[in-house]
């Protein structure tokens, strides 16, 4: 693990055992201490997946767009402490001034999801695309991707989407080009495009580890080039669980996010981004029933901030995301105690070569948002 002092200088160092041996109380006391201590210098993002006892300490809590929004619009806070997963640590840090620095508690904090699409097999697949379509493809990718595909992505006159703007980034793409290559997941790029009119056979999926498609059809009916990519965490709702929802009680109305599979999306009642999720149950009548399919930490603060309403989760046995909950007290509170005695722990940064196109298909997206 790395470290920068402030001089620039780099040594390993690791998260200390006692932290570990901390109780709960005084984690939680220690850091809303130095969180006062460092008052405007530091800037916490959390995203909405996160744990309570760290969401607790957001200083703005929000989806991936909003969290991208909010980091393009940063004040001179220098050091942003990014309670999320390792994209979003390197978008912010994509998005934010030079002398701003973004620290992400664990470095363990990844997404299994942005691991599915590498830099090599992109280009690798991005040449067979080229033989077979030429220069008739858009690149959209989703948030949830290293900064290189973003920067490839950039490269090639594409963007970004999150899925709080994927139905309008998809049309804007099909103003651009006849067809579009979705990364990382082929969930979030079918539902999208099916809901737009897509029909499925007009869609293939790529496989990057056997570089060669899944499909059946004429090349030419290709319009939507799905990355085979997902959500470990999302594909893990079925049909059954929607079926077993609706079989307990007509009246449950089921709603999910869309890195849920296709025939999960189909079945419930609703489907749509964090936000849309959170908004749509704010806004439903006391003493409705919901099923919702999204990660559990979201769900069970969306139960406990809605008691006249009845909420289960669509799966009850699903953990939460495990990536997301590396970001725990303990290294919340290491890393601000770290900053504060001024050693920069876990800093994120992008390579500027890398960053230039990356930002390009960053500030695409949020123009258009
Ligand atoms: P959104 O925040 O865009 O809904 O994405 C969900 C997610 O899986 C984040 O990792
Ligand atoms: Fe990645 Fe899914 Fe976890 Fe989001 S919920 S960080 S997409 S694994």
């Amino acid at each position: 693990m790395e470290v920068t002092d402030l001089l620039g200088l780099e040594t390993d160092i690791r998260i200390p055992n006692h932290y570990y041996e901390l109780n709960e109380a005084e984690l939680t006391e220690r850091v809303r201490a130095v969180k006062e201590r460092l008052g405007d210098r530091l800037f916490i993002p959390g995203h909405h997946y996160q744990k309570d006892e760290v969401i607790q300490f957001a200083d703005a809590r929000g989806d991936s767009l909003k969290l991208a929004q909010i980091c393009a619009e940063m004040p001179n806070a220098e050091f942003i402490v990014f309670c999320g997963v390792h994209f979003m640590a390197e978008t912010a840090d994509m998005l934010t001034k030079e002398h701003q620095k973004v620290i992400l508690p664990d470095m363990r904090a990844g997404c299994s999801m942005a691991d599915m699409a590498d830099i090599e097999q992109t280009e690798r697949g991005w040449e067979r695309m080229q033989s077979i379509w030429g220069d008739t493809i858009l690149p959209l990718t989703y948030v949830n991707s290293t900064a290189a595909i973003k920067g490839f992505v950039g490269k090639y006159g594409g963007a970004c989407v999150t899925s709080g703007n994927v139905k309008k980034m998809l049309r804007w793409a099909f103003e651009q080009k006849e067809r579009i290559l979705f990364l990382p997941d082929q969930h979030l790029g079918r539902n999208t495009a099916f809901e737009l009119g897509v029909p499925l056979e007009h869609m293939c999926v790529y496989d990057p580890i056997a570089n060669d498609f899944e499909y059946e059809g004429a090349w030419e009916d290709v319009r939507v080039i799905l990355w085979k990519g997902h959500c470990s965490v999302h594909e893990k709702f079925t049909v059954e669980h929607v079926k077993h929802a609706k079989m307990r009680d007509s009246e449950i109305q089921v709603i999910v996010h869309p890195e849920c599979p296709f025939d999960v999306v189909q079945a419930s009642d609703f489907a749509g981004s964090t936000n849309y999720i959170i908004d749509t149950i704010s806004q439903a009548e006391a003493g409705t029933k919901w099923a919702i399919g999204t990660e559990m930490n979201l769900v069970n603060r969306i139960i406990a901030e809605h008691p006249n309403k009845q909420i289960e989760s669509l799966n009850p046995f699903l953990c939460p995301c495990l990536t997301m909950n590396r970001i725990d007290l303990p290294h919340l509170l290491w890393s601000l105690e770290e900053l504060e005695a001024g050693r920069v722990v876990n800093r994120i940064t992008v390579d500027e070569e890398v960053a230039k196109y990356a930002v390009l298909s960053l500030e695409r997206m949020l123009e258009l948002s």
